[in-house]
Formats: structure tokens, C-alpha cells, sequence
């Protein structure tokens, strides 16, 4: 029977799919990331078939071969899969897979969140009435902006991407701009989307810029000092996609200087760390990238990612195959 190796405890949801099929797992014991010299000791001489793999484990080339020859997949626990070599791995036959789709609602939900958050300074609100600084009602107390009938400018015009501009012009009647590669003309008629061609012209228009990229070397920076600048100052911008597509001391810069109005991020350029000077700012809107973190979706991705396992050994192709490019 296959042997797999969970790299650490995840919804028991998955594990039971996986043990049905008879299947030998070794969870990692400890409820802790493992950095790479522990991926390798945890892999090395194991003879695991198959590793369930998290964003947080960083699936190089040694860790590759430190599971060796056996070893059929690495299914990661995520639909971005930044984190892995796709290249060496398929240069070694180690199939790669992610969870696409079932986490797009969470995501979507958790951005607009964030959106509303930062626009109706919440936390920063909950912090006044905790603090006992509440002293009555005020004409003037906390105020903040309306999202409806603003301009969100979506970039990269994904599964999420799309779903977050649904929302926005759906119960927002927001208007929509995007920017993407590629153009989406079937997109546009079902929302009244309206395509920029180039990411500095979305970002002199929009009201809130809201980011949905998958992280590459091309989109690393791809919010650096130059592009806040373009920015409104009133403008507020939204990360659920991954830390380092921004420039996070730019922002800190930007936010201090009030070149833009506010932002809402989920995830960190130098995960779990954060840059200096960003928790003292009060314009900021900070969530520990937790945009798929709902029990329901984390229970499907549990199960996706065993289901990819399984396809491999019943000789199928894994649904959620990841293709190097
Ligand atoms: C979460 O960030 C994911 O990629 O699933
Ligand atoms: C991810 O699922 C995306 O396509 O945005």
C-alpha cells in the first residue's frame, strides 16, 4: 500500500479519505512548519510514495530528491503553488497538484471582507470601543467610504479575481475595471467590466485595487514605489494573493505618507514577518493569510488533495494536475 507523508495535520477529512483506501500515513507529529532542513530529514530514506505538501513548505530541488526515487507526488494544500519547483519536479516524474476552485468562494468572501473592512475602519473601531474611548455618538466619529458605487480595479482576472468583481458590481454596483494578459470579452458583458490594457492606467482609476495574481518573477513588485505613486490618494488596495507581489516597504512608505488612503492584506512579503512600521499604522487592515480559512473549504481541500493522490495510484490522472510552464 502506498505510504504518504503529511507534512503537518490537516482536516482529518482528507487523512480519512486517504486511510480508507488502506493507505500508510505518517502525520508530522508536531503542529509546526517544517523549514527545509526538516522537509528533508522528515523525507530522506523514508521510501514515501506520496507527500501532502502546505504553502509553507518550500519544495525545492532537494527536497525532491530527498523523497526519492519511490515518491510519485507532491499534492499541495493550496491552489498557489509558488512554493514548489514544478520544473525539477517533473523533471524527476514527481507529479505536482493544488486545489483550485473550491477555495475561490472563501477567498473572494474573505477580500471582500477585507474591502469593507478597511473602507468602515473596523479594527480600527473595535479598538476605540475596547479601549473605553467611547463617549457617545458624534456626527463626525470614524468615518469612513462607501464601496458601492465605486471603481474596483481587478488585477489578474482569475477565478477569485472574477468572483470579487461579481460581488462588487452585484451588491455593490460598483463599477468594474480589470487588467489581466488577456482580455475576456464574456467577462465583461456579465459584470459591465471594462478592460485596461496596462496595470498604470487601472491604477490612476480605481478606488480600490484589489490584487489576484499568481506570484512569478514577473509579478514580484509588481506594486513597487513608482506604481503606489500612481495611485489616488484616496484609493485603498486589497492582498489576498501573495506578500511579495507587493513591494511591502514601499507601501509602509506610501501609507505614512498618505500617498493612498488605506490598505487590507492578508498575506506578508516575508511571511509571518512582517516589514517595519506596518502594525504601527492605523490605515492598515491585517489578516494571517487566512482568505481560504473557513471550515468548510479547508475540509474540501483536505479531500482534493488526497483525491489527487489517489487518482495517481489508481493509475488515473490526478484532477488538479499543476503543468510546469
Ligand atoms: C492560499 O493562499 C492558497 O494558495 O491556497
Ligand atoms: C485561483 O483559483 C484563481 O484562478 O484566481
Amino acid at each position: 500500500m502506498p505510504k504518504v507523508y503529511v507534512t503537518r495535520m490537516i482536516p482529518q477529512a482528507g487523512i480519512e479519505k486517504l486511510k480508507e483506501k488502506g493507505y500508510d500515513v505518517t502525520i508530522n507529529p508536531d503542529d509546526q512548519a517544517l523549514d527545509t532542513s526538516e522537509l528533508i530529514d522528515a523525507l530522506k530514506g523514508k521510501g514515501y510514495d506520496a507527500v501532502l505538501c502546505l504553502l509553507t513548505d518550500h519544495v525545492n530541488a532537494e527536497v525532491l530528491d530527498a523523497a526519492g526515487s519511490n515518491c510519485r507526488i507532491f499534492a499541495n494544500y493550496a491552489v498557489g503553488y509558488d512554493n514548489i519547483d514544478v520544473k525539477a519536479a517533473s523533471e524527476r516524474n514527481i507529479v505536482i497538484t493544488n486545489t483550485p476552485g473550491i477555495l475561490t468562494e472563501s477567498v473572494a468572501e474573505h477580500t471582500f471582507a477585507l474591502m469593507l473592512a478597511i473602507s468602515r475602519r473596523i479594527a480600527e473601531a473595535d479598538r476605540f470601543v475596547r479601549a473605553g474611548k467611547y463617549k457617545g455618538w458624534a456626527p463626525k466619529l470614524l468615518l469612513g467610504n462607501d464601496v458601492s458605487g465605486k471603481i474596483i480595479g481587478i488585477v489578474g482576472l482569475g477565478r477569485i479575481g472574477s468572483r470579487v468583481a461579481h460581488h462588487a458590481a452585484g451588491g455593490f454596483d460598483a463599477r468594474i475595471i480589470y487588467h489581466d494578459l488577456t482580455r475576456n470579452e464574456e467577462f465583461e458583458k456579465s459584470v459591465g467590466a471594462v478592460y485596461r490594457e496596462t496595470l498604470e492606467e487601472l491604477l490612476g482609476e480605481a478606488d480600490y485595487v484589489s490584487l489576484h495574481v499568481p506570484l512569478l518573477p514577473q509579478t514580484k513588485h509588481l506594486i513597487n514605489a513608482e506604481k503606489l505613486k500612481l495611485m489616488k490618494h484616496s484609493a485603498y488596495l486589497i492582498n489576498t494573493s501573495r506578500g511579495p507581489v507587493i513591494d511591502e516597504a514601499a507601501l509602509v512608505h506610501a501609507l505614512k505618507k498618505k500617498e493612498i488612503k488605506g490598505a487590507a492584506l492578508d498575506v506578508f512579503e516575508d511571511e509571518p514577518e512582517l516589514k517595519p512600521g506596518l502594525a504601527e499604522l492605523d490605515n492598515v487592515i491585517l489578516t494571517p493569510h487566512i482568505a481560504s480559512g473557513t471550515e468548510e473549504t479547508r475540509n474540501k481541500m483536505a479531500e482534493m488533495a488526497a483525491e489527487n493522490i489517489i487518482a495517481v495510484f489508481e493509475g488515473r490522472t490526478p484532477p488538479q494536475l499543476v503543468k510546469p510552464s
